[in-house]
């Protein structure tokens, strides 16, 4: 199967849940010439070496027939770009990171006509990428039995090139073809900036419907509440469920739990022991444990306690140790045989969680979610060591960079 094959296969799968985007009207053909005032050169910010970025000045690459030229205008900081910043697990740098990205289309190639979904692209169109297919059939995710997209390529976790714009904190991207791109014109800024992160709650709550435990009326915990924990909370709350625990050691984040629709809060400080920790939370739920169980930290002793607060017959969805944080002690007799719970794992996403994820941002601020409080600190490109710093110093929640 060759690119071309692989593009059109997930287009139409894409195609049938958006219910047929593609069928709107084909756009006018445009010419592949760039619009006004693109720049013979432009800026990325290239992590040289551990914890330090120089902005470099690059021409601006050329435009083959299946590509796309999206000048940035956002990106988050993730905590894998933190992983990078600070000890370079991927053997990346030199390296242009930014994966969280989003920004307007200022010049197509000819060939380019429709993003991943089979809604029409067009010069302003603003745009997120996903995975890079290249030629590999296993990550494509429109076979259904892939439960993510472990092992893609992505934009902004790239080895530098000849081409070198290939992550978001730059002034400009080129998406190659054989990459999955969504028309995102209908989000603000800061909701397109969201989009990976939040992929990945659509993600972890789908694998959790999963053990058919999770209902609208589910007493839910959520335990950690960074950005991870917090968006999980939103996602519940889109979907119907109210009954929501959130347990951290940070008074503001679970604060801002609140804010994001949990009704109850725990703050394991307050606690000594997991015995009266557990206690704690049964008592936000008026004496019940929980049904169901969402473990957002990458702490060992967080996973070993959070089977206390789970009930007989009931559901845990880990998705805390995206990188390996050592392993956790359990007591497999009273933590899951004698209490029959159901565990799934979860990690990243796949491509219709991604399309998912759209719709769940739109709802979020329908009901008047505060997502956007989630961007607590934005820098300009030049400005990008000093955003990682203040992000490893965990001030805030998602930092992000902003061009001008
Ligand atoms: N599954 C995935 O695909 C995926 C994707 C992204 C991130 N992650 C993981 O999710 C985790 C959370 O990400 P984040 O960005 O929100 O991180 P974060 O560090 O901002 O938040 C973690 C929160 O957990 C709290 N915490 C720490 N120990 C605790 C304990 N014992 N009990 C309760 N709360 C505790 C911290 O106070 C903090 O608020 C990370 O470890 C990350 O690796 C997973
Ligand atoms: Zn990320």
């Amino acid at each position: 199967m060759d690119e071309k094959q692989l593009a059109d296969i997930v287009r139409k799968v894409l195609e049938d849940m958006t219910g047929g985007a593609a069928k709107s009207a084909p756009a006018a053909a445009k010419p592949s010439t760039a619009s006004a005032g693109i720049p013979k050169t432009a800026r990325v910010a290239m992590l040289v070496e551990k914890e330090k970025y120089e902005i470099k000045e690059y021409p601006l690459p050329a435009v083959g027939d299946d590509d796309i030229l999206v000048k940035v205008e956002g990106c988050g900081i993730c905590g894998t770009d933190a992983h990078e910043f600070k000890r370079d697990p991927f053997n990346l740098i030199p390296v242009v990171l930014g994966h969280e990205g989003t920004g307007e289309i200022v010049k197509m190639g000819k060939n380019v006509k429709k993003d991943s979904a089979g809604k029409d692209l067009h010069i302003g169109d603003k745009v997120v990428s996903c995975m890079i297919f290249k030629d590999n059939p296993d990550i494509t995710m429109f076979d259904l039995n892939k439960q993510n997209v472990g092992g893609a390529d992505v934009y902004g976790l790239l080895p530098d090139d000849d081409i070198h714009f290939n992550g978001w904190f730059a002034d400009y991207i080129l998406i190659r073809g054989g990459s999955t791109v969504f028309n995102v014109s209908d989000l603000d800024l800061y909701s397109r900036i969201l989009i990976e992160p939040c992929a990945v709650l659509i993600h972890a709550v789908e694998r959790a419907k999963t053990t058919g435990i999770l209902r609208f009326n589910s007493r839910v915990v959520v335990q950690g509440c960074g950005p991870i924990g917090l968006i999980c909370i939103a996602v519940l709350r889109t979907m119907g469920v109210e009954n929501i625990t959130a347990v951290d050691g940070e008074q503001k984040r679970l604060d801002f739990a609140k804010e994001m629709g949990a009704n109850k809060s725990v703050n394991f400080k307050d606690h000594k022991g997991i015995e009266n920790l557990a206690k704690a939370v049964e008592e936000s739920f008026g004496g019940h444990p929980a049904d169901f169980a969402f473990q957002c930290t990458g702490s060992p002793v967080a996973h070993s306690n959070i089977y206390k607060f789970i009930r007989n017959g009931g559901g845990l969805c880990e998705l805390g140790f995206f990188i390996n944080g050592g392993d956790a002690t359990i007591n497999p007799h009273f933590d899951i045989c004698a209490k029959e719970i159901t565990t799934v794992g979860s990690w990243v996403y796949t491509l219709r969680d991604y399309a998912t994820t759209f719709d769940f941002l739109k709802r979020a601020n329908g009901i008047g979610l505060p997502m956007s409080k989630l961007i607590t600190h934005t820098y300009p490109l030049e400005e990008i060591n000093e955003g990682h710093r203040t992000n490893l110093k965990m001030e805030g929640l998602k930092i992000a960079i902003i061009n001008k």
